[in-house]
């Protein structure tokens, strides 16, 4: 169950297309082990991974299901659900990469898209650099995978880019490990209908655009260090 109560803001001031974690000591605990700048880099992606992969259980938490009867061994009638439409997950090059095992190890032979995009040096906007889709996205669910929600830049330009391959903008979930209240606000103003699923909102961003207290550079973190 996601929660509506994160911590450096109230749920007032939430946008409703956004979905926390339960902050809960455990979850707390995680994020002190990544964010902590003498955490080597087995223990970055270990601990990393767990909260990816609740970040995907709660993202899937919001795709619709259907009403299914099925026949159990005991020869029952069991009116259940079953999922409802097919998914796929896109990566926003490269430290989303490090979400697609986490959405792998629960939804198997998901399709995956990626996405590279970057400042461009002269208009100091996001541009799109390259960007592989399934053919039949439209058709899909996304989840959108990035894990570092800071000036929301990147996201939306991602966004815009699913758009103009058909996806509708209520069929993307965009999940993320961390976002900062300035990046999430412009976010969901600009695509009110995109739920984005975090693990946790910081304080704010600092003057080159990292989150703080954040964790860093992700990516950095997650190849390199
Ligand atoms: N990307 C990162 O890896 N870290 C930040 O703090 C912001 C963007």
């Amino acid at each position: 169950m996601s929660s509506k109560v994160p911590t450096s803001q109230g749920p007032s001031s939430l946008p409703p297309s956004v979905f926390t974690l339960p902050q809960t000591a455990q979850l707390e605990a995680l994020y002190t082990i990544i964010r902590d700048k003498n955490t080597r880099r087995g223990d970055f992606l270990f601990y990393s991974d767990r909260i990816i992969r609740l970040l995907v259980e709660e993202g899937l938490n919001h795709l619709p299901v259907v009403p299914k009867t099925i026949e159990t061994p005991t020869g029952c009638s069991y009116e259940g659900v079953g999922f409802e439409g097919k998914i796929c997950g896109v990566s926003i090059l490269r430290a989303g990469e490090a979400m697609e095992a986490g959405l792998r190890e629960v939804c198997r032979s998901v399709r995956i898209g990626k996405i590279l995009i970057q400042r461009d040096e002269e208009t100091a906007q996001p541009k799109l650099f390259y960007s592989k889709f399934p053919p039949d996205i439209a058709q899909r669910y996304v989840l959108l995978l990035d894990p570092m929600l800071a000036t929301g830049g990147s996201a939306m330009k991602a966004i815009e880019v699913l758009m103009e391959h058909s996806v509708p903008e209520d069929r993307i979930i965009f999940i993320n490990l961390i976002s900062s209240p300035e990046g999430l606000n412009t976010f969901c103003k600009k695509y009110p209908l995109v739920r984005v699923i975090t693990g946790w909102i910081d304080q704010g961003l600092n003057e080159k655009a990292y989150i703080i207290p954040g964790l860093g550079d992700f990516g950095e973190r997650r190849y390199c260090s």
